[in-house]
């Protein structure tokens, strides 16, 4: 099979990057993504590349080159279907916020949606593929649909998950550690190998059965998880014991079993996969009856939400046990550094408990706009929008964020952060100066030095 057309349904996180990587890497395939989200396509096909809707280093540059050419950003889903070989599925699957399995199992209305239009549209034959993130045995619903409500046309479904980390998601795109494909038809299979043939070395193209495939996108991220977990627990014990967690981490991450990744401690994960993923996979366990299965895993979400709640409390109990009408500046909204992804980030729900104590909380991140940090602490519906908007302040200057302040936390480990005028901020600052790293990205000596009272987890 040669796939001359791929269309992509949703154009976000993923979707956007990966077909941005794939038209540029494969000049003769057009590339159509497709949203029902009329100001993301818009922003997708802005003029000036700064106003993309996502913020990924090198993302622009992968744009500009294939936008135009064979890259398209389209709100017509139907068209693009249509004459698409291979459509891509690549839109959200958050945790259910109602109903059987709320809080837990994934919400698969977008992608049963996705299905069902395929179904209603296709004139000729296509392969589906999988790129959300989804329950095992999802390709089977998949498949009932697309075959009870298809036009008699014939379709191949492969789940081919995205394993790409927000913030170097062009690198991951462009040099993978592993592609997975996962299927039944040898055909269909093959036409994917040969799409990804076209950058990726054949060794790390890996392919499995379709189970296989859905099941290690869940079970990759819960791993990933579970070591930042495990390291903040840790971290906890350094605080009580004297022992520094950043060189415990150091010692276990040179033995070669271990590993050095991801062992950093911190005020916790976040991003939109992680505690879905996690969450999910809790949720399928149970529903076969594994609850120690279930207990273990649904462990690595206690304990982030353990490690936020704690850091929260660590500044409340350090700033004299009250923080009411005292200025707090944030440093750092985005769930990681080099992205304006803001999902499930740590900031929120600190910010969140310093709202509850009354706190005056300024924020400032590089690359997330005001409105981005109003809907996301209003989402948590823990207070009026009123009183938010009275609470909590955002600022684009640093400087101004930190002028008048009690306390600093920083919960984003953007670079700059560590190129500040940390004089400059501290002669400005109420004494005593605090700062809490909740990403351990400062220098405590510098700092300590300057005269600041400096607080990094698990140390
Ligand atoms: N964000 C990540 O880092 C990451 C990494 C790997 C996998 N994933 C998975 O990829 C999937 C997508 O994640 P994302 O972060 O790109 O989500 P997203 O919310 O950024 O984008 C999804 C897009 O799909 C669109 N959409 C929903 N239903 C649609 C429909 N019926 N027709 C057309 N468009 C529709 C939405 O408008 C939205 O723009 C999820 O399953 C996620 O778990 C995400």
């Amino acid at each position: 099979m040669n796939i001359n057309k791929i269309c992509c349904i949703g154009a976000g996180y993923v979707g956007g990057p990966t077909m941005a990587v794939i038209a540029q890497k494969c000049p003769n395939i057009k590339v159509t993504v497709v949203d029902l989200n009329e100001k993301r396509i818009d922003d997708w096909n802005s003029e000036d590349l700064s106003l993309l809707p996502i913020f990924e280093p090198g993302l622009d540059e992968v744009v500009g080159e294939a936008r135009g050419r064979n890259l398209f950003f389209s709100t017509d889903v139907d068209k693009a279907i249509e004459e698409a070989d291979m459509v891509f599925i690549s839109v959200n699957t958050p945790t259910k916020t109602y109903g059987r399995g709320k809080d837990m199992a994934a919400d698969l209305k977008y992608v049963e949606l996705c299905a069902r239009q395929i179904a209603k549209v296709a004139t000729t034959d296509k392969i589906v593929v999988e790129k959300s993130t989804l329950p095992v045995r999802t390709a089977e619903a998949i498949h009932n649909v697309l075959s009870e409500t298809g036009n008699g046309v014939n379709f191949q479904i492969l789940s081919n998950p995205e394993f790409l980390a927000e913030g170097t998601a062009i690198q991951d795109l462009l040099n993978p550690d592993r592609i997975l494909i996962g299927g039944e038809s040898e055909d269909a299979i093959q036409a994917l190998v040969d799409v990804y043939s076209n950058w990726v070395d054949d060794d790390k193209i890996l392919t499995t059965n379709v189970w296989s495939s859905e099941l290690s996108k869940l079970v990759a991220n819960a791993f990933l998880a579970q070591r930042v977990s495990s390291i903040n627990s840790i971290s906890e014990l350094c605080e009580k014991t004297g022992a520094n967690v950043k060189e415990v981490a150091r010692s276990i991450g040179m033995d070669s079993r271990i590993g050095s990744k991801f062992l950093n401690a911190s005020v916790g994960f976040g991003g939109s996969c992680f505690q879905k993923d996690i969450l999910n996979l809790v949720y399928i366990a149970k529903t076969y009856g594994l609850n120690e299965v279930a207990d273990y895993w649904e462990q690595v979400i206690i304990m982030n939400n353990h490690q936020k709640t704690r850091f929260t409390s660590n500044i409340l109990s350090t700033l004299y046990n009250t923080v009411s009408g005292k200025k707090i500046a944030m440093l750092g909204w985005a769930f990681k550094k080099d992205t304006n992804d803001t999902r499930e980030s740590a900031a929120i729900y600190v910010a969140d408990g310093l709202l509850e104590e009354r706190a005056q909380v300024y924020v400032y991140d590089p690359k997330v706009k005001e409105a981005r940090v109003y809907e996301d602490i209003n989402y948590l519906n823990t207070r009026g929008e009123e009183e938010n908007k009275d609470l909590l302040s955002v600022v684009t200057d640093p400087y101004k964020a930190c002028e008048d302040a009690h306390a600093i936390a920083v919960l984003t480990e953007w670079d700059e952060f560590k190129s500040y005028d940390w004089h400059k901020i501290y002669d400005k600052m109420l004494k005593p100066a605090f700062i809490f790293d909740g990403r351990g990205i400062l220098d405590r000596a510098e700092l300590e030095g300057i005269g600041f009272e400096y607080y990094n987890i698990g140390e």
